[in-house]
């Protein structure tokens, strides 16, 4: 099979220009100007911007917590992504009593009806002499990440020690440690003093995970990465001060690379404060109008490496359905935590919304540049977690994940135009200029303006050999 796509202008994370693509069956096969082809299938893209497929670095799909599940499972969340311009999406296996293999299995299962190319990371929430001998063997898995976390005392954390052995597992077989940065201790003691006087409601979350814990927690992980020569990945900066402590890492040849999500820059500590607060509860929280600036800064300035989202969608109110895919479905939400904070499931909607709100509200705001955005989205979470060129790429012998993106095209977002498996959209109203026109998955049309092309099971897996350090 043959598709020529012509006259477009392709966006990369270094350069623009115009040219053709051929793709080959799954791959990208020429790229120029002029190609003379009998293609079995043409697109004219003319005033259109190819970029390559969004590599979402974060999401988690179909996961438990709270007597409950992330709502969106590997077919909705990614056919989710498809209509956002993602075409690769990396989740976090938890890891099970019984060790590395039978957590990755029970994911794999999970998996199976993905629609588009899927990794894992793994959760290390445990550290053990068994565990650490276990590590490398998630390489042969095609799992090159460890999650661990500074907060979630009792359930997820490890304790300082425990991720400097990792970290020196890492470096010793070409393994990335990624960081959940906070500082649980504080955490438990506000959180355990705030609901004694009774404050129960959803701003309480954030009031009780202060920023000073992440920015000194960033910092800390930094400082242990250093020492223990091995590079480390912090997820979801949040604070303007964990970009200080980036870039104070970084310009010291520290190997600290940094992601932020869409949430934080656009919303703060007030969107909690609103009677539908709830919305916005995930962890780490929301901040201030001078963190979401500096959290720009720090993506102008190329201090940020990529940016996720963090995907982990819950109902507003699960106890009413909503219609997905011409069936009626409840899923219990954000309403099990109605009288207290706590028991509000953490996490947001967004691996749709990603690309297509950073488009309008950060390339067209002036806040990145289009090579940015495509560098931020795709090339760089490519090179970090080993897949490229295979993903983030437009070259000959990439994979054929390809977005045609019209800019021109207006719209007024939110849940009439997500698939996002839930009954609320963080961006309702918000006004778009520019959104995926076409998606395709490996040289097939998924996405083809609003209809959906793709279908369960057509997601591979991706083993992820080492990555680069940007
Ligand atoms: O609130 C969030 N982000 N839930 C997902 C778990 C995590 O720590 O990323
Ligand atoms: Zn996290
Ligand atoms: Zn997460």
């Amino acid at each position: 099979m043959k598709t020529l796509i012509k006259n477009g202008t392709l966006v990369t994370a270094s350069d623009t220009f115009l040219a053709d693509i051929l793709i080959e069956d799954e791959k990208i096969s020429r790229i120029g100007l002029n190609l003379e082809v009998a293609p079995d299938y043409q697109v004219d893209a003319t005033g259109k911007l190819i970029l390559p497929g969004g590599v979402d670095p974060h999401v988690h799909l179909d996961l438990p917590m709270f007597d409950t599940v992330s709502s969106d499972d590997h077919y909705t969340g990614h056919k989710a992504a498809a209509f956002g311009g993602t075409t690769t999406a990396m989740d976090f296996v938890v890891l099970e009593n019984d060790g590395f293999s039978h957590s990755v299995d029970l994911w794999m299962k999970k998996a199976e009806k993905s629609a588009i190319d899927y990794s894992f990371h793994m959760n290390l929430t445990r550290f053990d002499e068994t565990i650490a001998k276990e590590i490398p063997s998630l390489m042969e898995m095609g799992i090159q990440t460890l999650k661990v976390f500074t907060a979630y005392n009792g359930r997820l954390r490890l304790d300082d020690g425990s991720i400097f052995k990792a970290l020196q597992i890492a470096r010793d077989n070409g393994m990335l440690v990624m960081a959940h940065c906070e500082n649980g201790d504080v955490i438990e003691t506000l959180t355990a003093q705030t609901l004694a006087e009774g404050r129960t409601s959803p701003i309480w979350h954030a009031l009780t995970r202060p920023a000073w814990g992440a920015v000194e927690s960033s910092l800390r992980m930094a400082a242990m990465a250093e020492q223990a020569d091995a590079p480390v990945y912090i997820v979801h900066m949040n604070a303007g001060g964990e970009v200080d402590m980036l870039q104070y890492a970084r310009e010291r040849g520290v190997k600290v690379m940094g992601e932020t999500c869409p949430q934080y820059l656009f919303f703060t500590l007030d969107h909690l404060g609103q009677p539908d607060g709830a919305k916005w509860i995930c962890s780490p929280p929301m901040r201030t109008e001078i963190d979401n600036a500096r959290l720009w800064e720090g993506l102008s300035q190329g201090i940020l490496q990529t940016i996720g989202t963090d995907h982990c969608p819950f109902y507003y109110d699960g106890s009413r359905p909503i219609v997905y895919e011409g069936g009626e479905i409840a899923i219990p939400g954000k309403e099990l935590g109605r009288d207290d904070f706590t028991k509000i499931p953490n996490g947001l909607p967004g691996i749709q919304d990603r690309m297509p709100i950073l488009w309008t509200y950060g390339v067209n705001a002036g806040y990145i540049t289009p090579n940015q955005f495509v560098a931020y989205t795709s090339t760089n979470p490519a090179k970090i977690f080993g897949l490229y060129p295979r993903k983030g790429a437009l070259i000959p012998g990439a994979d054929a994940d390809i977005v045609i993106w019209d800019p021109e095209r207006r719209i007024k977002y939110g849940t009439a135009y997500s698939h996002q498996r839930t009954d609320y959209n963080l961006y309702e109203g918000w006004e778009l200029s520019g959104y995926p026109e076409k998606v395709f998955l490996r040289g097939k049309l998924i996405v083809d303006g609003d209809a959906w092309k793709g279908k369960r099971g057509d997601g591979k897996f991706l083993k992820r050999g080492v990555g680069e350090v940007l």
